[in-house]
């Protein structure tokens, strides 16, 4: 008897990428923050096997993955197979039988929202177009959770819906509106790092050291708050300034590192209007708020050895 042939509801699913604007790691314990998302970030196409019991193949080359969906070797599955399947698994979608490749513009595990860019395409496709985003967060929540231990849940709505966003954990998350187009330059640091390891290493410093990370946390809330309202106004000056002042709170919380501070101050230099770790931080990538001339910015971030990603974030 052959087998029925493996399918999901849609063939080709996208999903965005990210970066936090404003209130990364606070929004884990409550604060919240702003998100902006990077269209198109990530493609995935599925097509069948030739043999619907073989096991489904993920291929993403940009990121040198290249796995295979096993069900039930659970443990020695790689992290990006188990947070897959467990997507899957949460859509009821086949988990053998299946090819599919993903094409992308992001970088693996630099704060730009792979991983949950990543877990949404894949619910995009076992869901189909017409899923509710709610029910695409869910499902690809299942995956961060593999990934991330105990996500907020910002990437993936971010990377579910796009635009900006404001979200606070545990609440459906607000469309934000910028008076002006936000010109951003990301300027990737080459450092890896551990998203669950940051936050963890946060999550210590706040069980442990109350009276100095609570007021930490709060400043970074008046960021949001200020830097939230400078948005809709188009202040951009007012903007760069929460961007350095969130830059020196998430240090203190002992999330930055020297080259994020050096690539930072190089932005300054260079006419940025702020500046600052985005995501998770310990490497991954700078956001600087440009001011007339971003590819100026662009420019001084070259000289120090860094290929900086000039992009715009739209006023709707
Ligand atoms: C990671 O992109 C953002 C963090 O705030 C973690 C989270 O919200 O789950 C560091």
């Amino acid at each position: 008897m052959t087998a029925p042939r493996p399918t999901l509801a849609a063939r080709e699913a996208a999903a965005f990428g990210k970066v936090i604007l404003l209130g990364e790691h606070a929004v884990v314990h409550g604060v919240p923050a702003l998100a902006a998302g990077l269209p198109r970030a990530l493609v995935l196409r599925a097509r069948p096997l030739d043999d619907p019991r073989g096991p489904t193949e993920l291929s993403i080359p940009a990121w040198d993955v290249r796995v295979q969906l096993a069900p039930g070797d659970d443990g020695a599955m790689h992290p990006v197979a188990r947070a897959a399947a467990e997507v899957l698994a949460l859509c009821d979608a086949p988990l053998a039988g299946l090819r599919i490749d993903g094409e992308t513009t992001l970088p693996a595990g630099a704060g730009l929202g792979s991983s949950a860019a990543l877990c949404v395409a894949l619910a995009r496709l076992a869901l189909g177009p017409g899923a509710p985003a709610e029910e695409v967060v869910e499902a690809s929540m299942a995956g961060e959770r593999v990934f991330h231990g105990s996500p907020s849940g910002i990437d993936s709505e971010i990377a579910a819906r796009g635009g900006v966003l404001r979200f606070v954990r545990g609440r459906p998350p607000e469309p934000i509106r910028p008076a002006r187009p936000l010109p951003l330059v990301i300027l990737p640091t080459g450092v890896p790092r551990r998203t669950a390891d940051l936050v963890a290493h946060v999550g210590r410093f706040v069980r442990r050291e109350p009276a100095v990370a609570r007021p930490i946390l709060e400043a970074i809330r008046g960021c949001v708050e200020r830097g939230q309202a400078a948005l809709e106004v188009g202040d951009h000056a007012t903007l760069g300034r929460m961007f350095d002042a969130c830059h020196g709170l998430l240090s203190a919380l002992g999330v930055g590192h020297r080259r994020l501070d050096d690539l930072c101050a190089v932005a300054r230099s260079a006419g940025a209007l702020g500046a600052k770790l985005t995501g998770a931080g310990g490497g991954g990538c700078a956001i600087a708020l440009a001011g007339d001339d971003p590819h100026r910015v662009a420019a001084a971030a070259a000289t120090a050895g860094c290929t900086a990603i000039v992009t715009e974030i739209a006023t709707a």
